[in-house]
């Protein structure tokens, strides 16, 4: 007769230092194959007498169920415990990226992003725009003629094809009058490049364009407008001047100075579109406009009390980390 109760014992003896798959189905071959003593068991049972045949039978089948059960168990677990390695190994650990210093966003992105929100609180609208401009778009749509210095080459960087790198956001303008119809709001930063280069210029540095062109525009708007940008800008009310000036586009023109810990700074150029501009580019005649074109440098110098531009783009790390956001 076979021992059955050793039988198990034998099964949870084994299975308590099986750890893997393979071994269990070493265990279960063991147990449960051909030549195991259950099977050997099951073979045998024709020739057990026939009154303890019932009762041997229904012994072995228990026995037989329970190893299976036992087993089955046992690849569960096997199961579960690989997963929950996995797991463990594969974890990603998110303190770890402290260790890389953080990035932020540059001075100039930041300040762009400031003053573009603010422009668009009073209803302006993001403007798409590129860098590399027609001639037309860059000096003659907008009045500027033939023979002014500002299209000579110690100025103004050509391409080979006959294009220019703009030298000014106001090229914006110009497709944006050939494009839309008013009432247009416009706001429209970007790179300007110009030939000149020392501690206040750079070849590359950053405008940004605000048109605002409807039936009746005016200069008290325009001055408002640019009041409440710096007042929004700096986070308080900035003392601002007007001084008369000569843009071809624009008629009249004006430079406007901000007062800045006692000093007077020239910070952007505006007045109203110039009728010849509107002529040349579609804009019915009973409109009226007002354009300005702000230095973002400059205001991103006194913002944070730089006085080389050119630190401002040459982007060393320890210069940039004081002024992480
Ligand atoms: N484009 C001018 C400049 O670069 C600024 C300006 C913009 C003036 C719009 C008037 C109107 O200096």
């Amino acid at each position: 007769m076979l021992d059955l109760q050793r039988i198990e014992n034998d099964l949870i003896e084994k299975l308590l230092h099986c750890q893997s798959m393979h071994g269990l189905n070493q265990v279960k071959s063991f147990f449960l194959g051909k030549k195991s003593e259950i099977a050997e068991g099951l073979k045998a049972i024709p020739q057990i007498n026939p009154e303890d045949r019932k009762d041997y039978a229904k012994n072995l089948n228990i026995t037989k169920q329970k190893i299976e059960n036992l087993i089955k168990l046992h690849a569960q677990t096997l199961e579960e415990n690989q997963i929950a390695n996995h797991l463990r190994h594969e974890r990603l650990d998110v303190t770890l990226f402290e260790a890389h210093p953080k990035g932020s966003a540059h001075l100039i992105s930041t300040a762009i992003y400031d003053v573009v929100k603010i422009m668009q609180s009073m209803g302006f609208v993001y403007q798409e725009n590129v860098e590399i401009e027609t001639i037309f778009n860059n000096f003659t749509g907008l009045n500027i003629p033939e023979n002014h210095p500002a299209r000579a080459e110690q100025d103004t960087f050509y391409t080979t094809d006959g294009r220019v790198l703009r030298t000014h956001t106001s090229s914006v303008q110009v497709h944006v009058m050939q494009e839309q119809q008013p009432p247009i709001r416009i706001v429209c930063p970007g790179r300007v490049f110009r030939n000149d280069q020392d501690r206040t210029h750079s070849p590359m540095f950053h405008q940004l364009e605000c048109l605002c062109i409807d039936t009746h525009v005016n200069m008290s708007m325009l001055l408002q407008t640019i009041r409440e940008l710096f007042r929004a800008f700096f986070g308080k009310e900035i003392p601002i001047r007007l001084r008369p000036n000569y843009f071809p586009f624009t008629e009249p023109s004006a430079e406007v100075d901000i007062q800045f810990e006692g000093k007077w700074l020239e910070v952007l150029g505006c007045g109203m579109v110039h009728p010849n501009v509107f002529k040349m580019n579609g804009i019915p005649e009973h409109y009226r406009g007002f354009a300005f074109g702000v230095g973002i440098d400059r205001l991103v110098m006194l913002r944070h009390g730089i006085n080389d531009l050119r630190e401002i783009f040459e982007n060393h790390p320890g210069f940039l980390e004081q002024f992480r956001g």
